[in-house]
């Protein structure tokens, strides 16, 4: 087991990370039937294409409109045609399941004395709403978006924004994701990453890779405490 020295700040991706993003399609499954698996996938796909795109194209918008459309990218595309359905699916994502260890790993965290905090592509109304829903705001000391930048992940400027939030330096960082290009691109900017690889994706081939490879977040307490 790898364990990094010196972390002050255990800093989080939401989406797929904290938040289970199929839990928004899981809520709706019966009214999808057996379309349910290849709405949530070809959503989380196209919502995510959008931020690249969007982020190289200069033509920003928050995220909760990154989300209505790759939703409505994948009902057409998969032909489901119920305006009721699509507006009870974009809410459901403001009410995201958080994974069961999450809020555990965050009060032991916190009872060690480090810092902890949510970096995340989701506006700030969606992560109020998710980390509300949840119940782990008194866990978390920062809540940062990407939205003041009005650019999205891997762009090192976003890294920047949980040092410029939480006073500490890159070294200092343990970063989460389950996103296995975020947790490249915050290889990139100098964190130590644990790659919470929940949906057993193959690494990916950018400049640098993930630190850790880990299966829940409840093996990260064992890397960043002394
Ligand atoms: C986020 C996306 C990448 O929360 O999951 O930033």
């Amino acid at each position: 087991m790898r364990k990094f020295i010196g972390i002050r700040a255990c800093v989080f991706d939401a989406y797929g990370t904290l938040f289970d993003v199929h839990s928004a399609v899981g809520k709706h499954r019966g009214r999808l039937g057996d379309k349910a698996g290849v709405v949530s996938g070809t959503w989380r796909t196209k919502q995510l294409e959008y931020t690249w795109q969007r982020t190289l194209l200069d033509r920003y918008v928050d995220f909760w409109r990154i989300t209505a459309d790759g939703l409505d990218y994948a009902l057409e595309a998969h032909a489901v045609d119920d305006a009721a359905l699509r507006d009870d699916l974009l809410h459901a994502y403001l009410r995201l399941d958080c994974y069961p260890e999450v809020p555990g790993v965050l009060s032991t965290l916190k009872d060690a004395g480090l810092l902890a905090a949510v970096l995340s592509n989701g506006s700030p109304m969606m992560l109020e709403a998710a980390v509300e829903s949840a119940g782990i705001g008194h866990l978390l000391d920062a809540v940062i978006s990407v939205d003041a930048l009005g650019m999205y992940k891997p762009s090192p400027e976003v890294y920047q924004l949980a040092l410029d939030a939480l006073e500490v330096g890159r070294g200092q960082v343990s970063f989460q994701s389950s996103n296995a290009w975020d947790a490249a691109g915050a290889a990139t900017f100098g964190f130590r990453v644990a790659w919470c690889n929940r949906f057993g994706q193959t690494r990916e081939r950018l400049p640098d890779a993930p630190d850790v490879e880990i299966g829940t977040l409840d093996e990260l307490p064992a890397i960043v405490l002394p």
